[in-house]
Parts: C-alpha cells; structure tokens; sequence
C-alpha cells in the first residue's frame, strides 16, 4: 500500500483555490473534547477559505472525529464510515477523513479496512487538515491513484496551541476552552494516555487572552476542559528564583490561578470544569472554588470503582479512604458541592461483593450525576494485556442497571435537597419539551426548567426550586430586582414535578 505520511515539515502545495467554497462536515464521536477538536477544525477550515455544512450529503469533505474509549464507541465508527463507501462510489471526488482517538490508536490500518478513506489524521493533528485536504487535492491532480494520494498523519510532538482570535464565532453563550491535553496518569483500563499523548497545559495568560475573546463575542459561559484538568499545570517548570511563587506545586502555576484570573474577567458569569482527578484535590484548588463566585459548585470527580482491592488493579492511585479525604476537603471548603462520578463495572476479576462496594460509595458519597460503563478491553492497555476479560456480559449488565438504579435515587434525593431552595441560575435557552418554558443551571450545575421570556436567556436569575427528579429541577424565578428589570410578566405558576427537565 501507498500512503505517505505528511508530516510537519510538508507545506499545503500552492494552488488556486476552487472558485466555490468546498464543503466540510465534521461528524464528532466522544467526549466534550473531542466536541472541542471539532470546532477547533471547522475554525481552521474556515480561516482557509473552506465552508462548513451540517448536511453530509452536500459536503464535499467528510470527517469523522473519533473515540477509542470502548470498543462500541469504534464500531459505531466503522459503521458510519462504512456507510459513506456508496457515497465515495458515486461521487469519487468526495475527501473522507477520519481523526482523532481512533485514528491515532488503529493508524494506517484504517485505510485496510476502508479503502475508500482518504486522510487519517491523530489527535494533534487537526490543526493541519485543511492541509492535508489540500495535499490530498494537490494529489488527484498530479493524477495520482486513489491510494496513493492519501495522506497519514499521527505526529503527537505538535503543541497544538491554536490561536482562535480571529475566527468567526457564532454568537453562542458557552464556549469550551482546552487548558491542558494528554494525561500522564497510567490507569490500566484506559486507552487515552496512548492516544493523546504527554500532558500540555497552555499558560494562564494564553487562556485568559483567549477566555476575554471570547466574552467580548458574547460568551458568558466557559467550560475548562481537561482529560485531568485539575492537574493543569502540573507539567510547567516551577518558578526561578525571583519569579512568584503560585498556588500550585513548589510554586506552579496551578487550576486555582486560573481560576482566579477568570473570576476577574467582566461579563464572564460562569466557569465549568470538566473532568477531574480526585490525586490532584489540593486545599488551594477547593479555596478557589470557594471564592470564585463564578465557578459551578459541581465538579465531576470520577471514582470508577468503590473497591480498595479493584482500584489498586486499576492503579487509580487512591484507595477509599483517600477518596473520601478529597472530598472532605472539597466539603469542607464549600459545604454545598455537588459531586458526580463515573464508574466501570465488571472490570476484570470483579467479584459482586467488590461491586456492592462502588454500590456503597455512590450512596455514601451521594454523587448527583452518574456516568456507568461496562469494562471495554481496549488493545493494548495493561488490563488488556494482563487480565482475561473475565466478567460475563451478563453480569456486566445486571452490575450496570443496578448501578443505574441506585443513581437514579441517589440523583433524586441530591436534587430534591435544592427544593424549597432559591437558586443563581444562568438561563441558557428555551425548553424544546415545553413551550413557553426555560431552561437554565443553578450554580450547582443542576439544570432546572422553569417558565419566562426568551429576553432572559444569556441572564443570570434567581429561580424558586419547586420540583425534582433524579436528573433535574423544576422551579419558577424569584421576584427578584435582576430578574424584575425586564418588563415581562415574572410567571406565579411553577410546573409540576413531573414536568421537571429529565
Ligand atoms: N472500559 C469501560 N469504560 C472505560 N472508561 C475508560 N476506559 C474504559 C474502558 N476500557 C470510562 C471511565 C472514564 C470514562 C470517560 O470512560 O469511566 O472515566
Ligand atoms: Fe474523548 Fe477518551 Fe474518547 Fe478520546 S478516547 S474521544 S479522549 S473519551
């Protein structure tokens, strides 16, 4: 097989652009990352002259942004770039490109096992696709076959700090911002650390720069994302001599300077976090939450299982124990913190006692919001490697729904906790359920569905908490002045509980 890998030091060939701008639509598996990554890409593709779709069948180049976390999450890949293989039969022209987690881990073999896709590109690669769509275009045109021409790039030593100033923003209210890629971390289920690589983390000022951009185009919310974003910062050089020392560790900068440097930005009015590793809860970390109003008391703090014995074989890097004393830190600094987990179940040579434990933890914990996956071998990982995947399905799926059943109450009683509560919530749009209706989230993270006018969205209200159910809150606003500056009718009737947002 013929493919060249285009690296760093291969330029875009230099040729007249096509008189229409050629078509891109990015279909996007996984995680919020990855959501990110796409709308970095459709940026660059942009700024170079390209447009982006949101119907397939016009686009004239189509990429997939893909997971590798669980193998469902690469077959629902391979089906829907399966499906594209007529498409490219009927329009050969078409550019099929795949990217990100599964074309870092599975690479050239893609092209194996789907002849007919062009581009594979890693996960710090797609800064560069706008070039490697050119290099492939250049290719045709030299009259190279179909294979020849495509192009393979999995490089993992490109930054990618992208600066996105001068990029058009659609006038959305949330905004994602990376502060860190990669994970260092070595949890033995988990394929990430191979795909994306050693930890980045961008410095403060590149991200506040980039955070008040974004705020001056009319964001008012911002997710920090990071595969371990409390980690941020970790891989910067401590402070010379003479430099100041930051809240971090032996004086690094650390997510709590971040924090507070957005707090600072006017008009920013949320900050969200997402995703965090109970190894890096630092007293300084839980203080900034404290004090940074803006921040969302609701972090995501996966523990994966409740089980000492299992948590080792994971090398999660605590034990129960010391979970618990995380999260002690972070109560004791904001006694309202709302806590969600994600868990596997049946990971190799869990026995029901060592599920009942993880059972154990969520309720003892009381963890809001629950994510529950069953194990997923993934190649090349060291629980793949070393431990038979030997867990029956069945068992995985009866662990899953009873997981999923004690969440479910779990979630209910952290939400009903909020009713009879007044809540700062941050309207963020209409409620496509019910007409009439809005949808907003309290500063706990909850969303909540309450009726009003779409004059509040974008706004920050108080919102009487009247309902619950294990995955929302219903309510009405306060008759409060913020709310009251705008001539509207504030609503006396609140809906149900069972109209509550699910
Ligand atoms: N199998 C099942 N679930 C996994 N996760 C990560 N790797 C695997 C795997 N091999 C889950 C973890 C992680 C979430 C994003 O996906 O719970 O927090
Ligand atoms: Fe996100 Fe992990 Fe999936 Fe990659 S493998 S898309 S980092 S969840």
């Amino acid at each position: 097989m013929s493919i060249s890998r285009f690296t760093s030091a291969d330029r875009a060939p230099e040729e007249p652009r096509a008189e229409v701008a050629r078509k891109v639509h990015v279909v996007t598996f996984g995680c919020q990352m990855n959501k990110y990554d796409s709308l970095l890409a459709e940026g660059r593709f942009r700024r170079e002259g390209f447009a982006i779709t949101s119907e397939l069948h016009e686009a004239d180049i189509v990429l997939f942004n893909t997971c590798s976390v669980r193998e469902h999450a690469e077959d629902r890949t391979w089906s829907w770039v399966g499906e594209l293989k007529r498409a490219k039969e009927a329009r050969p022209d078409l550019i099929v490109g795949v990217m990100g987690c599964m074309a870092q881990r599975v690479g050239d073999e893609i092209f194996d096992r789907a002849g007919h896709v062009d581009i594979v590109a890693g996960t710090r690669q797609f800064a560069r696709l706008p070039a490697l769509v050119e290099e492939v275009l250049h290719r045709r045109q030299q009259g190279l076959s179909r294979s020849a021409a495509r192009v393979l790039a999995l490089e993992m030593d490109d930054p990618v700090a992208i600066d996105r100033s001068d990029e058009p923003w659609d006038g959305g209210l949330h905004a994602y911002l990376t502060v860190m890629r990669g994970c260092d971390l070595n949890c033995t289920y988990c394929i990430v650390p191979r795909v994306r690589g050693r930890v980045i983390s961008y410095p403060i000022a590149h991200l506040v720069r980039e955070a008040r951009g974004f705020v001056e185009k009319g964001v008012r919310v911002i997710t920090l994302l990071g595969q371990t974003v409390n980690s941020y910062g970790e891989d910067f050089a401590p402070p010379a001599a003479g430099e100041p020392e930051l809240r971090g560790r032996q004086g690094r900068a650390s997510l709590a300077d971040l924090l507070y440097e957005l707090q600072a930005i006017p008009g920013l009015m949320r900050i969200r976090l997402i995703t965090l590793h109970p190894s890096y809860v630092t007293n300084a970390l839980a203080q900034a939450i404290a004090q940074c109003s803006k921040v969302e008391r609701f972090l995501p703090l996966p523990a994966q299982s409740g089980s000492d014995r299992v948590l080792k074989a994971m090398k999660r890097g605590y034990n129960r124990e010391l979970f618990a004393k995380r999260t002690e830190i972070l109560r004791a600094a904001v006694p309202d913190i709302e806590l969600a987990s994600d868990w596997i179940v049946g990971f190799p040579t869990e026995t029901d006692a060592e599920h009942e434990q993880s059972e154990a933890l969520l309720a003892e914990q009381g963890f809001v919001v629950n994510y529950i996956f069953k194990y997923s071998p993934r190649p090349s990982t060291h629980a793949a490697e070393a431990l038979a995947d030997d867990v029956p399905e069945e068992v995985k799926k009866t662990r899953n729904q009873r997981l999923l059943a004690l969440a479910a109450e779990t979630g209910l009683k952290r939400h009903s906790r909020h009713v009879g509560e007044t809540r700062r919530t941050f309207v963020e749009g209409t409620s496509e359920k019910r007409p009439g209706e809005l949808l907003g989230r309290t500063i706990h993270g909850m969303i909540v569905s309450f009726p009003g006018p779409a004059e509040w969205i974008g706004r920050e209200i108080e919102v009487r908490i009247e309902g619950a159910s294990p995955y929302g809150l219903a309510g009405s606003a306060a008759a409060d002045p913020r709310a009251l500056q705008v001539p509207q009718q504030v609503p006396q009737e609140s809906p149900s509980a069972e109209q509550s947002a699910t």
